[in-house]
């Protein structure tokens, strides 16, 4: 570890990990060559965790490996969105997997994950967070936090896949830019107790580690069955926004056994969804 961690430490401009002083979060955390049985790389400012992840995943870093950092300056989301990563209220890091899985089905590491990270907040919220297909994770309809899952393939070699995870813990409305105030939220918005971001991490890699032996035990059928007990969308009047900006509006039919979201439009027929925006209409 020591290793992977001055290799990363040296060779990228943009990265530094010095722990902050003002962060009782990254002090308690600081120096911990792993976490919950993860190797562990701290950083206090990046780009963006995915980038690191992937990167390292080229350079032969161990599977299950994770990179946290204190905030980002280009954290992405899907479809080219940015994600909002100020110090010291959030969590953001991703998880470099080498998963035995066959590339047709990661993309459902998503879906897995959304499962993963609603179980892990709950007893942080009320009301209980829910997906939106199919990597939104929704408290009280607005958004709390998302999954950006981002893979390579090399020749002859298991998939490097990055799982990437944004959560706002405590990040204040003000601190979200004018037009998203009315969209996003925090877990501490919907929460009693005070959040410990480091007792929040171990839950969510815990569950993470729990879901991943289940995928890749063949039980995507019965995580689906989960995800469905979370499904944000079923039911729901929703615009589906292809990646060719095309628009068709109709009702959510939820997940099919692959994972893909079908849409019902108002002429009765049925898509579906692989990839693009999901927009779901107000009540
Ligand atoms: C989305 O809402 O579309 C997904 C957001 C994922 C954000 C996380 S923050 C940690 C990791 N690094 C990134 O650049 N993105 C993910």
């Amino acid at each position: 570890m020591a290793c992977l961690f001055t290799t990363l430490r040296y060779n990228h401009a943009m990265m530094s990990a010095t722990p902050s002083a003002a962060d009782p979060f990254w002090q308690e955390m600081a120096g911990s060559p792993a976490l919950s049985g993860h190797p562990l790389i701290m950083l206090a400012e990046t780009v963006s965790t995915n980038s690191d992840a992937l990167q390292l995943g080229r350079r032969g870093a161990p599977s299950g490996t994770v990179v946290i950092a204190r905030s980002q300056t280009g954290g992405r989301g899907r479809l080219g969105k940015a994600w909002l990563s100020p110090a010291g209220s959030g969590l953001y890091f991703s998880m470099l997997m080498r998963p035995s899985l066959a590339p047709a089905d990661l993309p459902k590491i998503t879906l897995a994950a959304g499962v993963a990270l609603c179980r892990a907040v709950c007893r942080f919220c009320h009301p209980a967070a829910m997906i939106k297909w199919p990597n939104d994770l929704l408290i009280d309809g607005k958004k709390c936090g998302g999954i950006l899952t981002e893979s390579e393939f090399g020749k002859d070699m298991p998939a490097v896949v990055v799982l990437g995870i944004g959560l706002n813990v405590s990040t204040l409305p003000a601190a979200f830019p004018e037009e998203l105030r009315g969209k996003v939220t925090s877990l501490s918005q919907h929460s009693r107790e005070t959040i410990c971001r480091t007792t929040l991490l171990k839950n969510i890699l815990a569950a993470i580690d729990t879901i991943m032996a289940r995928m890749e035990g063949g039980d995507f059928a019965g995580i689906l069955d989960q995800w469905r007990s979370f499904d944000a969308t079923k039911g729901r009047r929703l615009t589906w926004v292809t990646t060719g900006r095309q628009a068709v509006t109709g009702i959510s039919l939820g997940p099919d056994n692959e994972g893909r979201l079908h849409i019902k439009d108002d002429q009765g027929r049925t898509h579906e969804v692989l990839s693009g925006d999901i927009r779901l209409q107000s009540f």
